[in-house]
């Protein structure tokens, strides 16, 4: 895709995310959910497996060349400065991969995929109609964008979410937020 069509893209994914997260302030939508997904262990896990704990959630796809890898890249970064920091609030904070393309990255691709991340980043996969529902409950976007050859990539949101211990919504950072100041508001938001 061109650069002036993805600027466009994610714009709208942009408002998007924007208008759950302020229909949330009203009262009337809020972000997250009940899940049951696998993990890459293909061990079912639902959103209760967190409660206690800070998931910092990005939803992307193995296949991604650019977006996801850096994305993941800046959490693990700023999980290993907050590690640093104040390493009682790194421990409480669980990075999260969930595919929005369930149909290639099965458990073991997504092993293989996040080995290259943080050592104690889970990676998600599950069936369509429940990556479906996770995703647009999370205000996350996703859309297949056909290639030549038949293949395809996918098209998705780039944010990075931060839910707290009850699994409640706590904040998200754009896909162009830095290690250090990812860090720093962690170290911010998590309670000691
Ligand atoms: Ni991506």
């Amino acid at each position: 895709m061109n650069t002036r069509l993805r600027s466009l893209v994610v714009a709208a994914l942009s408002l998007y995310l924007w208008g759950a997260v302020a229909a949330g302030a009203a009262g009337e939508v809020t972000l997250g959910g009940s899940f049951h997904l696998i993990d890459q262990d293909g061990k079912p896990r639902t959103d209760a497996d967190f409660r206690g704990a800070y998931p910092l959630i990005y939803f992307g796809f193995t296949r991604c060349p650019d977006l996801c890898p850096r994305s993941l890249g800046t959490m693990t970064a700023a999980l290993d400065e907050l590690e640093q920091r104040a390493p009682d609030k790194a421990g409480r904070v669980t990075p999260i991969f969930i595919t929005v393309d369930p149909e290639r990255d099965d458990a073991a691709t997504i092993k293989s995929y996040i080995a290259a991340f943080h050592p104690r980043l889970v990676g998600l996969t599950g069936a369509a109609e429940e990556i479906d529902r996770v995703t647009r409950d999370y205000g996350a976007f996703y859309a297949p964008v056909p290639q030549q050859g038949g293949d395809y990539a996918m098209d998705h949101s780039g944010f990075i979410l931060l839910m707290g211990p009850a699994g409640e919504y706590l904040t998200h950072f754009e896909s162009s937020v830095g290690a250090e100041e990812l860090a720093r508001e962690l170290e911010q938001r998590v309670a000691p």
